[in-house]
């Protein structure tokens, strides 16, 4: 059997654990720095029964192919999904045990802001099944809050993480980095008061200004490259020494606390998107298809309504799309790509999609490790990850033909 024929052999198998993502659009207001498909709250968006049934039925849609598999993990992210009623949760989440075998350890997350209304639900939240809460702070000075449009204070960020912690066994909080006049002994002192309130997971994301957003229209900037640098040096020391390392870009953990959910999109695993403008990956016998819903709630709700789904598109990625995306996205992990795994997600072996002239030099320069099951970039060489993954995936030129 040729090597290309053994690899399309052990393609996905349909066992693999699935993720499922539920998308709520809806925010108390828009933060002028978010891209995200969220808007503010309009009364008849609010309409909970109508989001749920939607919610249910597109549920019942992908449910239907992918019988058989087990759950992983569910996230409910946003927008804001912690303006849902308890009982909006508590139905999906039912829903979803009745479609589908839930794995050991189901990981159930929902993402909150920590206004009083919504730290008031959490324990409604936990009793709809709900395990894991993460909660966006963003910042730890009420300026910077205020900056950052955002609905509430640092005493109730601390409020919040304080009742989080007393009802869920895992939680998480956000903040955003390398804002607007914040140096570097700002960022050190605001982190060190941040993982004195950490659990055992923390995400921190360096501010990026993106087109269509408040802050882009206002011309604010992000940091220069070089501050922008040392940012991310502060933040990885400071983690590491508190026992939260990286285990991608921004995302911090203590070993075996990583986001269960998160891992499945970095590692290339299937996930189910529902919801308006989610995203989902599903892989059958040697295709990934892509699946986008509409993103607009009011056609989104329409289109449920009328089809039973939202699905404005499908997708088959091609084979060098496909293994593009794993590399891009399992290079952002501090463990980087299992040269195994990549070959059973899109049948090529990993040496063989990787510029190997740009592989050789990158390993002498010590940005790269690679021991041929294992392609990770060193701590030098995630400073400037998009340059190496932009040199790996290079293909190398096609002699030119004689005259
Ligand atoms: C889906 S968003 C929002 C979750 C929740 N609605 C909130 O605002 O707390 C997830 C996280 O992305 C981060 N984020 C959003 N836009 C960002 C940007 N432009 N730059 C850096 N981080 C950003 C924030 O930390 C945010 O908590
Ligand atoms: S950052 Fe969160 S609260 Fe703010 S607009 Fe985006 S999704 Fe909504």
């Amino acid at each position: 059997m040729s090597a290309d024929k053994s690899a399309e052999k052990s393609l996905l198998v349909p066992h693999e654990s699935l993720a499922l993502y539920v998308h709520w659009p809806w925010c108390l207001s828009k933060c002028p720095y978010c891209d995200f498909n969220s808007r503010a709250l309009a009364p008849a968006d609010s309409d909970q029964k109508a989001y749920r049934e939607a919610i249910l039925r597109e549920l019942n849609h992908y449910a239907e192919q992918t019988k058989g598999r087990p759950l992983g993990s569910l996230f409910f992210g946003g927008g804001t999904p912690s303006l849902m009623s308890p009982d909006t949760v508590q139905a999906i989440i039912e829903a979803a045990h009745d479609h589908w075998d839930f794995q050991n350890g189901c990981e159930i997350t929902i993402e909150a802001n920590p206004t009083s209304i919504e730290a008031a639900k959490f324990r409604a939240f936990r009793e709809a099944g709900v395990n894991r809460v993460s909660v966006g702070v963003q910042a730890l000075n009420d300026t910077d809050l205020q900056a950052l449009g955002r609905e509430h204070s640092v005493d109730e960020a601390l409020r919040a993480l304080d009742i989080a912690s007393a009802i869920f066994e895992r939680f998480t909080f956000d903040l955003i980095y390398a804002r607007p006049g914040q140096g570097q002994g700002d960022w050190a002192d605001e982190l060190e008061r941040a993982l004195a309130l950490a659990g055992d997971h923390l995400s921190l994301y360096q501010l990026t200004i993106e087109p269509g957003t408040a802050f882009f229209r206002q011309n604010v900037e992000e940091v220069d490259q070089d501050l922008g640098a040392d940012l991310y040096e502060i933040t990885q020391e400071l983690c590491e020494e508190a026992g939260l390392p990286a285990y991608e870009v921004s995302n911090h953990a203590r070993v075996g606390q990583e986001s269960r959910h998160n891992m499945t999109y970095w590692q290339g695993g299937d996930y189910i998107g529902i919801g308006p403008g989610a995203h989902g990956r599903l892989s059958t016998s040697g295709t990934t298809r892509a699946t986008h819903q509409m993103a607009d709630p009011a056609k989104w709700s329409a289109a449920v309504a009328r089809d039973g789904h939202a699905t404005a598109k499908v997708r088959e990625l091609r084979p060098r799309e496909r293994l593009e995306e794993l590399v891009l996205s399992g290079m952002r992990l501090t463990d980087g790509i299992d040269a195994r795994r990549f070959a059973r997600q899109c049948g090529q072996e990993l040496i063989q999609v990787l510029n190997t002239d740009a592989l050789f030099d990158l390993q002498t320069a010590q940005l790269i490790d690679f021991d041929g099951q294992r392609l990770a970039a060193t701590a030098a060489g995630r400073l400037m990850l998009n340059t190496l993954i932009t040199q790996l995936l290079d293909e190398p030129q096609a002699p030119s033909k004689p005259d």
